[in-house]
């Protein structure tokens, strides 16, 4: 099994862990970019591309050639950098096809259709169901893993997962699912799927909340762990109790801060709205009282 080299960078404003993915014996050295961040301080509505320029900096050091720029799917916490690193990176930006549930269920509530195209054009390619693919010499595949979101897509290139938030380290558990379209019963159907791979692949996360005894935020664990170790998805807990755990976890649970401008922009990889004199804008759609 090939076993990709993975250089994993660590935001700390959203606890969001993006990943360069790359195999030694490709002599073009062809590489994959995972979940980027495109950095956004909300009270003055500022954006900066510092955490991609990190990536950048550490693709051009390498002399890696960019031929994807993966998304595990429309993030709620944070915007991507997508767009931003295909323009001065090249690659293709690929998500799962079930991004156009997400566009059908977003789009109406922004009022975004003059600037956000419905039939996923904006994507450069759309994944099946369990397509396969390349990585430079590696060869990839889908995992189609909703739950967290309908459109949650784990990326297994090698023995390398990235599932995004479909599952967190062991002593953090899983992601929420209570944003539309979300479904515990899914999420713990994908959890399943990821633990029939084989026990030591590699699994990245695409988060990390550290508890207070860990030194720091970390990215990587074994499927093997995870099944005997998940606080919330290990073998031994059925799919009822899981269900009604993260059902309990989710209600009232406030929305991520950055929710609105992070699905907005993500749904256009990462770009603002059409610019009127220079400036670009986000919607704040109200509830009518
Ligand atoms: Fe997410």
């Amino acid at each position: 099994m090939q076993k990709p080299t993975v250089r994993a960078f660590f935001d700390e404003n959203t606890a969001t862990w993006s990943y360069v993915i790359w195999s030694e014996t490709d002599t073009q050295k062809r590489c994959a970019i995972i979940d980027s961040v495109l950095n956004f301080d909300l009270p003055s509505c500022t954006s900066s591309t510092r955490s991609a320029d990190i990536i950048i900096d550490f693709i051009k050091e390498k002399q890696l050639a960019v031929e994807w720029i993966l998304e595990t799917h429309i993030h709620a916490d944070h915007l991507t950098a997508a767009h931003y690193l295909k323009e001065q990176l090249g690659g293709k930006i690929a998500i799962s096809k079930h991004i156009l549930t997400i566009i059908a269920t977003w789009v109406p509530i922004f009022q975004t259709q003059d600037d956000t195209s419905l039939d996923g054009s904006q994507f450069d390619h759309l994944f099946d169901n369990d397509e396969k693919f390349t990585v430079g010499d590696m060869q990839a595949q889908i995992l189609h893993t909703p739950g967290h979101t309908p459109a949650d897509t784990t990326y297994v290139i090698g023995n390398a997962v990235f599932v995004g938030d479909t599952i967190f380290l062991p002593d953090v558990g899983s992601g929420r699912c209570d944003f539309p379209g979300g479904s515990a019963e899914h999420s713990y159907d994908s959890s399943r799927r990821l633990f029939a791979l084989p026990d030591d692949y590699r699994v990245y996360v695409g988060h990390d909340y550290p508890p207070e005894y860990r030194r720091g935020p970390q990215c990587m664990c074994t499927i093997g762990e995870q099944k005997q170790l998940n606080v919330r998805l290990h073998l031994g807990i059925g799919k009822e109790e899981f269900v009604q755990q993260r059902q309990r976890e989710d209600t009232g649970k406030s929305v991520p801060q950055l929710l609105l401008p992070s699905i907005q922009a993500n749904l256009r990889n990462g770009q603002f709205g059409q610019a009127v004199g220079g400036t670009q804008f986000v919607k704040l759609p109200v509830n009518k009282l």
